[in-house]
């Protein structure tokens, strides 16, 4: 079902009916560019590596990635920015585009910026400041327990770097009026004023570093699409205030286990949580992950499942690092020679396993937690 205003993707809602074919349609309708076989090999050659999120098609729309890719050849640079509205507990689907932009940091060896919204969920989820403090630490720990460059990584807290963020945030909503905030929102009259300002300080990370070192680098931003709205808009304001439009590359989202929209916080069944422990994680997928596979085994060993619509495949595909073995799992499940029980049963087992490295890896981080933490001069050092 759409959402207001048939609006089926906004950074605030996705339309639970939501299926793979309609991804390409979205994309086309934001003006957003889809990423070719070149382009593509593009980015992996230039990135020394190949990458299943691309492979696969999860990562498949873009805005100026082949600008990026030219300074990566001329020696120009670039950096990245990504974020987390810190709402609750992350889920499987959180996870992926901070996994995705571990790789291109550390495949380019590139400076990053995670922006932690914590006023947006203020303003949009009625959230009080103790809750988000805490809510926020919890999840830049599950953020940094994926490995992040401590030197070139800077973790920007909305409400806690106010003097960076708001005199520009300021100059970028002077560009943005109440009329382009509905057009591109749906925002409401009887909607909070802090809504209409948010994307401006959403933009700031886009352009600070420019903004810092008074000379123009590009800035890539790797999100799911439902952020694109907030950069269609920095990328009319930022040429009026001198700076290059943002890039960005865009992943699909991982559904919900039922199949479908996005994978959500709001209902504890629709998705993993990183503190799933390994028996919910497998209750969950048992019970609840959609499965492409028949009705029967005996007609899935006869007509074979189809992996494309099975949950538990399509996060297996990402989180297995033995790609070859993601194919031969693919052609037994699509031939039947493997039935749904048995696949559900060996995914729950990855998942449970990468789900214990990053607790592991999470409790390290603990202690190197602000080494992360932004500051201007850090930022500005990082990029000597
Ligand atoms: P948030 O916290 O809703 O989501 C964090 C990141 O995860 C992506 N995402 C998903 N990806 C795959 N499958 C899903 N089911 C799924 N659900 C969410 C989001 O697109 C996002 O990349 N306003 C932002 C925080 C933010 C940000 C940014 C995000 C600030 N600056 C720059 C990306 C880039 C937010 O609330 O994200």
């Amino acid at each position: 079902m759409p959402l207001n205003d048939n609006r089926e993707v906004t950074p605030w809602e996705v339309s639970e009916s939501l299926g793979e074919g309609d991804y390409l349609r979205i994309a086309r309708e934001f003006g957003a560019g889809i990423i070719d076989n070149d382009l593509r090999n593009r980015l992996e050659r230039l990135a020394g590596g190949t990458n299943p999120f691309l492979d696969q098609g999860v990562f498949f729309a873009h805005r100026d990635l082949d600008l990026v890719l030219n300074d990566v050849e001329n020696g120009n640079g670039f950096y990245l920015y990504t974020g987390r509205g810190p709402s609750g507990k992350m889920h499987l689907g959180h996870l992926l585009p901070f996994m995705f932009t571990r790789w291109l940091q550390k495949s380019f060896d590139v400076n990053l910026i995670i922006q932690i919204t914590d006023d947006e969920k203020y303003l949009f989820r009625d959230l009080e400041w103790k809750e988000l403090s805490e809510v926020t630490r919890n999840n830049i720990l599950d953020i940094l327990s994926l490995g992040f460059d401590p030197q070139k990584t800077h973790i920007l807290i909305d409400s806690l770097n106010g003097s960076t963020l708001y005199r520009r945030a300021v100059e970028v909503s002077r560009h943005i009026n109440v009329t382009l905030s509905k057009a591109v929102f749906g925002f409401q009259d009887s909607d909070n004023v802090g809504k209409y300002f948010f994307t401006s300080i959403q933009s700031v990370p886009a352009f600070l570093v420019s903004s810092l070192l008074g000379r123009n680098v590009r800035c890539l931003i790797p999100h799911a699409i439902d952020q694109d709205p907030h950069f269609k808009v920095s990328r009319d304001v930022f040429p009026k205030l001198g700076y290059l439009k943002p890039s960005s590359i865009m992943s699909k989202f991982l559904p919900s286990l039922k199949g479908g929209g996005k994978m959500s916080s709001s209902d504890p069944n629709s998705g993993i949580f990183l503190d799933d422990s390994p028996q919910v994680v497998r209750k969950k997928i048992m019970k609840y992950a959609f499965s492409g596979g028949r009705d029967t085994a005996e007609e899935q060993r006869k007509y074979g499942a189809n992996p494309d619509v099975d949950f538990s495949f399509n996060v297996y595909r990402l989180i297995e690092e033995d790609q070859a073995k993601v194919s031969r799992i693919r052609e037994d499940y699509r031939t039947g020679a493997m039935l749904s029980g048995e696949l559900k049963t060996m995914v729950a087992e990855k998942i449970s396993q990468v789900l214990a490295q990053l607790k592991e890896k999470r409790e390290e981080t603990v202690e190197s937690y602000e080494e992360f933490l932004f500051s201007e001069e850090r930022l500005i050092d990082s990029f000597q």
